[in-house]
């Protein structure tokens, strides 16, 4: 019986040497937090970069920026504009970054909008990131680079399901279908033949409002948890108009993606020769466009197929203060119930980071005091 009670410290123990310095601590009880924290370092968290001061086109698949195939061990998940920067070296090629460094590279690579960039980068951090030692995975170990044991929640990354990452990705399957990151070529199939039926074979708009559409109730039609609640409500429908604003080459700047092009990124995480970024910052322009087309109030099936229920309680367009204060209220809070110490100044000094990415229309909530 001895060793019987022993068993509980030893997996603890396990989990602590196992537990890597970019991995969340997001939902960890308090005991767990006990003993992962001390072995962790602080870092003390650098505050958000501003604006570019050049936001034209420029060159950015350049040659301090080439394009490298993965290493063992190296890091991508489900979003193709990081998995983008990560492999020409605009992020650390592992995939392990600080939230400074990815808005850096978000801006300079692709010329995002501050403080968009901001709200996604902290809010990506605080759920997915370890706010102690300042550092943010961008998914997991890729088939590519080599054996990868089954992986613990913990060291999801963007990959973490329903905290950021969400369902009906355009390239990405569900969660409930067991992978939400990898490439699927199904899916892009899809993704060509809409831009062949809508797009003249360009991925442009009017494409983009229909594979949403789609994406949406094939979800519905198929996955018995769907859900389309804030934030993954609106995620989704700006993640439809990112590959628009931000994979079309800067010198062209007409809304149109080729085919060529798309592939580049969203599978190989890689830009086309000889890419210019686009001209001037670019945040979600077009959401609206693409939501109008078939407006969908936030909501999910509610345990079986073909049961898509509204959920009055999420964010929607008419009211994106309540998407950031769900977030930090209920989101943000449940994953961190009651930090203490350094946990806590880092989660607040995060906290108001974030809160600089939303502009000054919503009015600031502090979950855990004001200091
Ligand atoms: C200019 C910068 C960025 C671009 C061009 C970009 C592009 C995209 C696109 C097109 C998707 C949709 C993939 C699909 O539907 O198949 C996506 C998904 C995603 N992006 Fe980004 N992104 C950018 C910045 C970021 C940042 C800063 C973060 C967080 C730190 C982030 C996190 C994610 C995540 C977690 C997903 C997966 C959502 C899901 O499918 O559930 N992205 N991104
Ligand atoms: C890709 O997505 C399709 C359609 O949802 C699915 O049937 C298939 O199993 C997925 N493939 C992989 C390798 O996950
Ligand atoms: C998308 O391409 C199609 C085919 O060329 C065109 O009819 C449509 O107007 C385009 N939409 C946008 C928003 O550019
Ligand atoms: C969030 O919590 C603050 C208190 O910290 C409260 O004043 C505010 O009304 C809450 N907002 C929502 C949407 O729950």
């Amino acid at each position: 019986m001895k060793s019987f009670s022993l068993l509980p410290a030893l997996v603890l123990a396990a989990r602590v040497i196992a537990f890597p310095s970019y991995a969340s601590l997001a939902g960890l009880s308090e005991r767990e937090l006990d003993s992962v924290l001390p072995t962790l370092g602080y870092r003390e968290p650098a505050p958000p970069p501003g604006p570019l001061k050049d936001t034209s086109a420029k060159l950015v698949n350049d040659k301090a920026h080439p394009w490298k195939p993965l290493r063992r061990g190296d890091i991508r998940g489900p979003c193709p504009g990081l998995n983008t920067l990560a492999s020409h070296g605009y992020l650390p090629r592992n995939g392990v970054a600080t939230p400074v460094q990815i808005i850096n590279a978000i801006q300079e690579g692709f010329n995002m909008e501050n403080s968009i960039a901001i709200f996604v980068t902290y809010g990506a951090h605080l759920v997915d990131g370890n706010v102690i030692t300042d550092l943010l995975s961008i998914g997991r170990k890729t088939p590519l680079t080599g054996p990868d044991p089954p992986p613990p929640a913990i060291v999801g990354g963007l990959n973490t399901h329903a905290v950021f990452e969400g369902d009906a990705s355009m390239t990405r399957g569900d969660d409930f279908f067991g992978n939400n990151h990898d490439f699927n070529a199904t899916l892009f199939d899809q993704f060509v033949d809409f831009s062949n039926r809508f797009g003249g074979g360009k991925y442009n708009l009017t494409v983009a409002a229909e594979l949403r559409f789609q994406r949406i109730q094939d979800s519905i039609a198929t996955n018995p948890q769907f859900s389309f609640v804030s934030p993954r409500f609106f995620t989704a429908y700006a993640e439809s108009v990112f590959p628009i604003n931000f994979f079309v080459d800067g010198r062209r700047n007409d809304g149109q993606l080729d085919m060529d092009a798309a592939r580049s990124f969203f599978q190989f995480h890689r830009m086309p020769d000889d890419f210019f970024r686009p001209n001037g910052a670019k945040s979600a322009q077009g959401i609206e466009r693409v939501f109008l087309a078939h407006p969908m109030l936030p909501g999910g099936n509610v345990g079986q197929i073909n049961s898509y229920t509204p959920d009055p309680t999420s964010a929607d367009f008419t009211n994106p203060c309540l998407l950031y204060e769900n977030f930090v209220n209920q989101t943000i809070k449940g994953l961190y119930p009651n930090p203490k110490g350094k946990l806590r100044k880092a989660l607040n000094t995060n906290l108001d980071f974030f809160y600089q990415g939303i502009g000054s229309g919503c009015a600031q909530v502090f979950p855990y005091g004001r200091d």
